[in-house]
């Protein structure tokens, strides 16, 4: 939109869901920077939606082609096909340090990208393979389906099951990634090494200055407040403000389009920077690339570096997926209920030195969104975080995020979930999940 100075844009998508007659579908609105409409034009739409009182279809309207840029017409109104994925490419090229991914190509670089049969194949055959020299197996199921070839087209390491062989398996390539159904999210692995979404963002971060785009620096940067800490870790040594929003993207896009911040993400594996105001998961695979080329280090490397400097901030989320919604409500009632006794107390061997219920003021728009989830906070920045999120007819999710972080070299190479336990178990305990639901363990743990 923005290349075309468009006034805005209508995405007609089913994000990452299977599409078609029988899938999902849906109608997006996005503005003139790119990014989602904010919350205020949102319901500017749907108060004036009241009052249509006709509307209009044109007939006998020609076929348009959609396959290759063109020009065509319905009466005076012209209509323009263009590439999108030429555009996208050409706008990667101004971000990244192509020639010197080439470079680590012709030396030997190994890359796989799991499109999950889904939007980025295309992107990714054009950029990996065709501009940066890359073999073609490198794109992993890079036809785009309606069902996503019958699976679920979700980047986590549960779904993209081959990459992560492939990481742990006997010759891995240097960098694997995934990217979601609508490509905006991401996962990076490297040789024996998942890289936590949290951990992917505060690198990012921290190298930022080494990738073209971003040479400059970073004006602020924002996370979201369910992610871990480890990127105020690095604005705090950047000496640049990180902004805490709830989930959802919409409140990165009002920062972004106001050029509040340069970057963000979030833990559900979403991340982006002002180039877009939606998250780009293609973008953040290229910027993973650019670091190891110019670098010379591994995914792992690059890891053990950052967390030398920064210390590791462990982190997981688990998500109880609750059928009777009400139970779900009533696990984060009796959670908000208890909230003012809870400072003092002893969770999993740390005092709890706060407790809240998240609320969030929009800086650009004045907006308040309050009841964003609940946070304790423990001494030795440790945090647990309770939120329910998917609520409807069919019940509802519950999701505990848990971090902790130590400075301890000796604890890097800890399993999270073996670092967590014992704060896992405590969540569980204190919001009495089990009692109140009848689940015994997650649903699933990211
Ligand atoms: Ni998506």
């Amino acid at each position: 939109m923005r290349n075309e100075d468009a006034t805005g844009g209508f995405i007609l998508t089913a994000s990452h869901n299977p599409a078609g007659p029988d899938g999902d579908f849906g109608i997006k609105f996005n503005t003139a920077g790119g990014g989602q409409a904010s919350a205020r034009l949102t319901e500017a739409i749907t108060e004036r939606t009241r009052a249509i009182d006709r509307y209009l279809i044109a007939t006998g309207v020609p076929e348009i082609d959609l396959d290759r840029p063109s020009a065509s017409f319905i009466g005076d109104m012209r209509i323009d096909s263009v590439d999108a994925v030429a555009q996208y490419a050409d706008k990667m090229e101004t971000l990244f340090d192509f020639d010197a991914i080439r470079d680590a190509v012709k030396d030997g670089m190994c890359v796989r990208f799991d499109a999950m049969n889904a939007v980025t194949g295309p992107y990714a055959s054009e950029i990996l393979v065709r501009r940066l020299g890359l073999p073609e197996l490198t794109v992993m199921r890079g036809t785009p389906r309606e069902d996503f070839g019958g699976r679920h087209a979700d980047p986590n390491p549960h779904e993209a099951h081959e990459l992560r062989s492939l990481a742990y398996g006997e010759h891995p390539p240097d960098l694997l990634a995934a990217s979601d159904g609508d490509g905006d999210r991401n996962m990076i692995l490297g040789p024996h090494t998942i890289v936590s979404p949290c951990d992917s963002l505060a690198v990012l971060a921290a190298n930022a200055t080494r990738v073209p785009g971003y040479r400059d620096g970073l004006v602020a940067v924002a996370r979201s407040m369910p992610t871990s800490h480890a990127i105020d870790r690095v604005a705090a040594k950047l000496g640049i403000p990180c902004v805490e929003t709830p989930s959802g993207w919409r409140y990165f896009a009002s920062l972004l389009e106001a050029g509040r911040i340069s970057l963000c993400g979030e833990e559900s594996f979403g991340t982006s920077s002002n180039h877009c105001r939606e998250k780009d998961g293609l973008w953040a695979v290229l910027f993973w690339l650019n670091l190891l080329a110019v670098t010379g280090r591994s995914v792992p490397e690059l890891l053990a570096a950052h967390w030398a400097e920064y210390g590791r901030t462990f982190f997981l989320r688990h998500d109880f997926r609750i059928p009777d919604a009400a139970a779900a409500q009533a696990v984060i009632a009796g959670l908000r209920d208890a909230l003012p006794d809870l400072v003092g107390r002893q969770l999993a061997g740390r005092t709890v030195v706060a407790a809240d219920d998240f609320a969030y003021d929009d800086p650009v728009d004045g907006m308040r969104s309050e009841r964003q989830g609940l946070r304790l906070i423990l001494e030795s920045d440790a945090r647990i975080v309770f939120r329910l999120s998917g609520t409807d007819t069919a019940g509802a999710t519950l999701r505990v995020y848990i971090e902790d972080h130590t400075d301890d070299p000796a604890r890097f190479n800890e399993d999270a979930m073996v670092a967590l336990a014992p704060f896992a178990e405590a969540a569980r305990d204190l919001a009495r999940i089990t009692q109140l639901t009848g689940l015994e363990s997650p649903t699933s743990m990211v």
